[in-house]
């Protein structure tokens, strides 16, 4: 379901809220010994899974009503009381969740971006991280050093892809996380492009429409279309719906690997898609775009842009996440996705700075 939408700060108050976050972090870790930094890094896998299982069992949906014991929230999720106080502590002790004098938990500000109806909730994200699937492919991690292959694939025997089509619960989470995400960036892309120029958009491996519903909604001249697999698209409506924008929106199931991308569009959109797979497979994507496209039509890459030298979180996890997890898919640089965008029969435009973090790559099909 679509929740309320936000204003976008500008693009410097963001740039320097992140700025500022990454500054303190650092000179929080130049200030301590290196020991105690490593074993901070050691631990992630520890926080990762704290926050998995107190997003998993929606804990902060349950204290929405107000403080709680453990034990109440044992027995609500059908867990062990003790197991669950120490995880609950070990949440507080990373900020998440405020552990009272009175022994029980209560809700704070890091929490509240947990609850399940909150703007761009980060409930499923922190579920799907935690899923034993993706654990699994980073418990593989020497191999992928080797190999240089995704562990995912490695592991599982298939791609991530395939995988959430074989198992719907996983799937249907990680696309819950991509439209809380989505939803973070897309009043920011929605405002921060020329989209009332265009009359139609395809919004190619556009999941359940976050960003075109969020554009459309912004741009009321403008059409849509939504292309990606059968399964994603069938939880479209109720988002279109809550944005009031489902008349005009085509849906069309497909695989972009094949010639399906439906023609006849101004602008087609890739966001956060070619970052999934590696150069080889972005070529035959954007071929497949470039044949449904007219001359001079526009394609827009909206994705984390990343230069090679950059140590500016959150770029470089990231990139690690899609080395791992996707098809040795990699965050790229305004100069590698134009290499990539000439052999695929585009003239490289802009670069569209947002006020989140994502930018927008403009091309032109020649
Ligand atoms: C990382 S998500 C991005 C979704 C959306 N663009 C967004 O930013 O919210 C990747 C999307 O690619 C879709 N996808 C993966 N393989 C595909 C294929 N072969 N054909 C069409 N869509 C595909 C997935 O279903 C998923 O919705």
């Amino acid at each position: 379901m679509a929740s309320t939408p936000r204003k976008v700060p500008p693009r410097f108050v963001v740039r320097s809220v992140i700025g500022i976050r990454n500054a303190l972090i650092r000179t929080a870790e130049q200030i301590s010994p290196p020991q105690v930094t490593l074993f901070d890094h050691m631990s992630g896998l520890i926080k990762c899974m704290v926050v998995a299982q107190v997003a998993r069992l929606k804990i902060a949906d349950l204290l929405v009503t107000g403080p709680k014991t453990a034990g109440e929230l044992a027995r609500e999720t059908g867990t062990n009381e003790d197991a669950l106080w120490r995880t609950l502590r070990g949440a507080a002790s990373i900020g998440i969740f405020r552990l009272r004098d009175d022994d029980r938990f209560e809700n704070n500000r890091l929490s509240e971006g947990l609850r399940t109806e909150v703007f761009a909730s980060m409930r499923d994200l922190a579920e799907y991280f935690g899923t034993k699937s993706n654990l699994d492919a980073w418990a593989d991690a020497p191999e992928t050093l080797r190999t240089g292959k995704n562990g995912f694939e490695r592991v599982h025997g298939r791609s991530v892809w395939d995988y959430f089509t074989d198992h719907p619960h996983e799937g249907e989470t990680f696309a819950r996380a991509m439209t809380n995400l989505t939803e973070f960036d897309a009043s920011a892309i929605a405002t921060g492009y020329p989209f009332g120029e265009l009359s139609t958009i395809c919004d190619v491996a556009g999941g359940r429409g976050t960003l075109l519903a969020n554009v459309l909604a912004v741009h009321a001249s403008v059409k849509g279309i939504l292309f990606d697999a059968q399964y994603v698209l069938g939880h479209a409506p109720a988002y279109l719906k809550g944005r009031g924008v489902e008349d005009r929106v085509t849906r069309v199931a497909g695989n972009f690997f094949a010639r399906e991308i439906p023609n006849g569009a101004d602008a087609y959109v890739l966001k956060d898609i070619l970052h999934d797979w590696d150069d080889e497979r972005c070529l035959v994507i954007l071929r497949n775009v470039r044949a449904a496209m007219e001359p001079g039509k526009r394609l827009l890459i909206i994705e984390l842009l990343v230069e090679r030298k950059s140590t500016e979180l959150p770029g470089p996890l990231v990139d690690l996440h899609m080395m791992t997890v996707c098809c040795e898919g990699r965050q790229r640089s305004p100069d590698d996705f134009k290499n990539l965008l000439e052999k695929a029969g585009f003239r490289f435009g802009r670069v569209v700075p947002l006020s989140m973090p994502t930018s927008i790559v403009e091309a032109f099909a020649v």
